[in-house]
């Protein structure tokens, strides 16, 4: 039996909806055969599925492909589009067919806000600030005309935008002094044309526990800035070896933990990336944007090394839960997140094959949680028992919370011992619970669907019984749910 507190009365602020946020790559069959037909247009099934978890915001074209991509390859009509090699993924043909308009129609369908990541690694100051202009100048000018011609009566007011992507890595190999240099350069030209919605200019951040490259940017760029960005996967290489990072479907009980607590380094990574940018940029409150994260595991046997596609089981989906909980904790520090990638790539939401299209469990849990976004978080205190053996030390169980404007509270929970179930009493703080609804996503570690057995793994209703002072539950092992309540 595990109790856990929700104190309705202390928040460490609202949650950022764009914490639910996703990237799209022009990487494997993200983009193609994913997002958009092969001639570019939206994908509908897909866009039609995506809609089911509330996308806030869709980060592109990379990456390690925004450091090698001109946008105006991508601008104007089809047939004219420059064909590229995409020298990172596979050196596959790219034709451009989805470009800037492309990728900004697919965000009007889902709703969601665009942010662009910038060519800083091989473009130049002015091409990046010609594509701000071509996406944002409301009046008459070369690039708004530019627009014009090729249909974009309107702005697109894009407001967040990427100054290059892993530029200690793919993009350039640079140290953090140069970047921070560049990084000044870049954002100086990257205007603002609409004053009610200003740009918001998120820097490469580190990778991992790079502190330095936080340090230095921070110091040295962050006048300049709204963000740094953090990129931080969960990996289970075999002696560090990137050849061998484990199948995502076939691993033992020493990997499904190995897994688990590398995804719950997060909360290490956030916060002393978070203290080290309060501490030197004091000046400027910069935001954490983690636009990269999730599992990162050996392709489909049979599939092009080079995209990057893996399946996806209940193992992602506590990953996955770990991690949301963890930026939900810390919203007063995250104020975005992109999990890697929305489609056919790493931890995906969707996977297609053909006319076919799967949700994977890592989609239930964004779904699960969606209620999160843009709700006041609460404070939660979550009575733990550590676990023994391949999981040695950590804790079965962990929470956020949050309550919605209407007054209504989510729990969601992440159970991860896979031998027992676990009985919780909830106790609320503040508030008085009327009804309470469960809904539960569990199954084998190894778990996951497939196209001719697309439910294995979904969420199901879960009992509870109200108490005087909140209510009870029992967790299955390996599971994620989560709890609406419904206040007196
Ligand atoms: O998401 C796949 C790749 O991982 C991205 O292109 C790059 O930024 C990171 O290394």
């Amino acid at each position: 039996m595990a109790q856990i507190f929700i104190n309705a009365n202390r928040s460490a602020g609202t949650i950022n909806k764009n914490i639910y946020g996703h990237f799209a790559e022009h990487l494997g069959r993200c983009i193609y055969g994913g997002l958009a037909n092969a001639d570019g247009t939206p994908r509908a099934d897909v866009i039609e599925a995506l809609k089911g978890i509330d996308v806030p915001v869709l980060r592109w074209p990379g990456g390690c492909f925004a450091d090698t991509y001109h946008w105006r390859d991508g601008v104007g009509p089809k047939a004219q589009r420059k064909t590229i090699v995409n020298t990172n993924w596979g050196g596959v043909t790219e034709n451009n067919a989805f470009g800037t308009h492309e990728f900004l129609e697919v965000c009007r369908q889902l709703g969601c806000n665009p942010y662009i990541c910038g060519n800083v690694g091989s473009g130049t100051v002015q091409e990046f600030s010609d594509w701000v202009e071509y996406c944002n100048m409301p009046g008459v000018s070369p690039m708004a005309d530019l627009r014009r011609q090729n249909g974009g009566d309107a702005p697109f007011n894009v407001q967040y935008w990427g100054v290059g992507n892993e530029n200690w890595g793919c993009g350039g190999n640079m140290r953090p002094e140069h970047y921070a240099d560049l990084c000044r350069q870049y954002a100086t030209f990257l205007r603002s044309y609409d004053n009610d919605a200003p740009l918001y200019k998120i820097a490469c951040g580190p990778s991992n526990d790079d502190y330095r490259w936080t340090k230095v940017v921070a110091e040295q760029a962050g006048r300049y800035i709204d963000a740094l960005s953090l990129h931080y996967y969960t990996l289970t290489l075999k002696d560090g070896d990137w050849q061998h990072k484990g199948s995502a479907t076939e691993f033992s009980r020493c990997e499904l933990y190995e897994a688990l607590r590398q995804a719950m380094r997060m909360e290490e990574m956030v916060e002393n990336h978070g203290r080290i940018m309060r501490r030197v940029c004091p000046e400027k409150k910069l935001g954490l944007v983690v636009d990269e994260w999730g599992t990162w595991f050996d392709v489909e046997p049979g599939t092009n090394p080079g995209f990057l596609y893996q399946q996806n089981t209940m193992r992602d989906a506590l990953v996955a839960a770990l991690t949301l909980n963890i930026f939900n904790n810390h919203c007063d520090t995250v104020v975005m997140a992109n999990i890697a990638q929305i489609a056919n790539v790493l931890q995906s939401m969707v996977l297609t094959e053909g006319d076919k299209l799967l949700l994977t469990p890592t989609y239930h849990v964004f779904k699960m949680y969606k209620a999160h976004q843009n709700a006041r978080q609460l404070e939660t205190y979550a009575e733990t028992r550590l676990l023994d053996h391949e999981a040695d030390g950590l804790p079965d169980v962990q929470v956020s919370a949050s309550q919605q404007a209407d007054g209504s509270i989510l729990v969601t929970a992440a159970h991860i011992d896979d031998a027992a179930s676990l009985p919780i009493t909830v106790r609320l703080g503040g508030v008085k619970a009327a009804a309470v609804e469960g809904a539960v996503l569990t199954g084998a570690p190894a778990a996951y669907n497939t196209f001719d057995a697309p439910e294995t793994v979904a969420p199901r209703a879960l009992a509870t019984t109200l108490t005087g002072d909140g209510f009870t539950a029992v967790l299955p092992p390996c599971s994620v749910a989560a709890f609406t309540v419904t206040p007196a």
